[in-house]
């Protein structure tokens, strides 16, 4: 693989392929994973906030031996005014091996692997995709279920505004599962993609479903948190009550408690959260490991 872009026209083959990889790592105790980073060096370059997807980025590449580069963006000279494809170029004069990047404008890990000649990995690019973060959602369902195909998930909020969405839609699709995107029209895309299903009532969908995947309101994009969001689709109590004994509920973090969800659901026993955050590891590994392996 020479980089990480998207889900988005992947086979259900490859995303197997790397999903059998992240298993691999799972199943292999930290510290006693095969060293297959040695001697490369991973770029991470996030231009906008990040906890899970950062830190584990860099855990992935440390548990393989390989090393990690940060650019901090805010003591860079991009306060100096250099532009965006400078501050790319060089950091990739330097030669890492691979850059991770993040951005809140939508193309810029494609445009990096285009200027530089790099392999890049998308670590979410505005509101268009986040690719590693379904591959650790894959994971954790596969995981939880034995296998994603024939499950069916619920994408509950704002999936318009959601990079995560915007990767693990496809990718679900692609895997057998059947998606329904559920929220109030503003925060749904305007035109869904094929094969998914739309509502815009929470409650008749619970009881129908095997995974409730919330997303945030992404605020910071300027979306608003409308009048009616929370009686509408707060995964609450008494919701989560009506959805099947099995059923989980995931999401990708950060969590808005109080506004997509309450705190005895984000902790409670349906919730894979936490494992969602673990597999974020396993599911980088597999990546840096297969873009690795196409670099020799
Ligand atoms: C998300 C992101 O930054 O895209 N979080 C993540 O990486 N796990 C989701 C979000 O910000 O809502």
């Amino acid at each position: 693989m020479k980089s990480f872009l998207t889900t988005r026209g992947m086979s259900r083959e490859e995303l197997s392929s790397l999903m059998g990889r992240g298993f691999r790592h799972m199943a292999t105790p930290p510290g006693q994973a095969h060293r297959s980073l040695e001697g490369t060096v991973v770029a991470s370059l996030f231009f906008e906030p990040s906890t899970r997807t950062r830190l584990s980025f860099e855990m992935a590449a440390t548990r393989l031996g390989g090393h990690v580069l940060t650019l901090l963006p805010e003591h860079s000279s991009l306060l100096k005014e250099e532009s965006l494809r400078d501050t790319v170029m060089t950091v990739a004069a330097m030669a890492p091996q691979v850059l991770v990047i993040r951005h809140h404008n939508e193309g810029v890990p494609d445009l990096a692997h285009r200027w530089s000649g790099l392999a890049v990995v998308n670590a979410g690019d505005g509101t268009n995709e986040h690719p590693t973060q379904a591959l650790a959602d894959l994971l954790t369902l596969s995981q939880q279920f034995g296998d994603v195909a024939g499950l069916r998930v619920a994408v509950i909020g704002d999936v318009a505004h959601s990079r995560v969405a915007g990767s693990l839609v496809p990718a679900l699709v692609t895997c057998g599962a059947s998606v329904t995107l559920v929220g109030p029209p503003q925060l749904l895309p305007r035109e869904p993609p094929d094969g998914v299903a739309v509502s815009h009532h929470l409650d008749p969908i619970l009881p129908e479903i095997d995974a409730a995947y919330l997303l945030r309101v992404q605020r910071e994009r300027g979306v608003t948190v409308a009048n009616g969001y929370i009686s509408g689709f707060q995964l609450d109590d008494s919701r989560a009550a009506r959805m099947a004994p099995e059923a989980v509920v995931m999401h990708p973090g950060p969590l808005n408690r109080g506004i997509e969800i309450v705190e005895e659901v984000a902790d409670g026993p349906r919730s894979l959260v936490l494992r969602q955050v673990a597999n974020g590891v396993p599911a980088r590994m597999a990546v840096l490991e297969s873009i690795a392996e196409g670099l020799t």
